[in-house]
């Protein structure tokens, strides 16, 4: 499994070109592309970066960490799912960094995403889709997510994101219309991030293997 995770994570440096500022996602995928992209550092812009682990990832290796708001749309953006359809729609969040990543998504030009073959599933939805909630809406906003989905959200007790806030897990889904689900989701309130990515999806998705397969 890791060998295929360093796989993808090195040949997403394909697409990395000189001075770029390159968007970073987060997760072990992610952590192979880091090492990789250290090795031309002095090559690139600098990184923008969408968690607290991979920052210090990035800054341990001398890349520079930029603020989103200062560099403004990127050229490339390069993370790992948890699950990925045939038409590059994904599960992310399983590291509890949707809601920056799925800003950074937006912000960047081409989104390469980078994965193993375990994450490839014919339809999403049987790894538990992970959404970011403000604390004191935690059940008001499993309740709604029931009634709209018909899955079973579990909180994933103990674990405080990035931007101070609680994570659901909704177990139990087929997601047969992607786009539409994390519309409805996203209207809930309370709710910040879905850590479905369909409305943008990846643009490339690299599985890794001898050879990579490039989707
Ligand atoms: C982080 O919140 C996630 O979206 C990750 O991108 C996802 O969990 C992939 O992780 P691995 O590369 O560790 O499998």
């Amino acid at each position: 499994m890791s060998a295929s995770k360093r796989l993808a994570g090195e040949k997403a440096i394909d697409y990395v070109e000189d001075g770029m500022i390159v968007g970073v996602g987060t997760g072990s995928t992610v952590a192979y592309f880091i090492d990789a992209l250290a090795r031309m550092r002095d090559r690139i812009g600098g990184a923008v970066s969408s968690s607290e682990q991979s920052t210090q990832h990035l800054r341990g290796h001398g890349i520079d960490v930029l603020d989103l708001n200062a560099v403004g749309p990127l050229p490339l953006y390069v993370d790992g799912a948890d699950e990925c359809d045939p038409h590059r729609r994904l599960i992310k969040g399983g590291g509890a960094a949707l809601t920056r990543e799925k800003i950074i998504a937006e912000a960047s030009e081409r989104f390469v995403c980078i994965v193993d073959p375990a994450k490839q599933v014919p339809v999403l939805g049987r790894f538990p889709l992970p959404i970011e909630v403000i604390p004191m809406a935690r059940s008001l906003a499993a309740r709604a997510i029931l009634a709209a989905t018909g899955g079973q959200p579990v909180w994933r007790e103990g674990v405080v994101t990035d931007n101070g806030n609680w994570i659901l897990d909704v177990h139990g889904l087929s997601i047969t219309d992607p786009v539409a689900m994390e519309r409805e989701l996203n209207q809930i309130p309370g709710v910040v991030g879905v850590g479905l990515f369909a409305r943008r999806p990846a643009d490339v998705v690299i599985v890794g293997g001898e050879p990579p397969l490039v989707l």
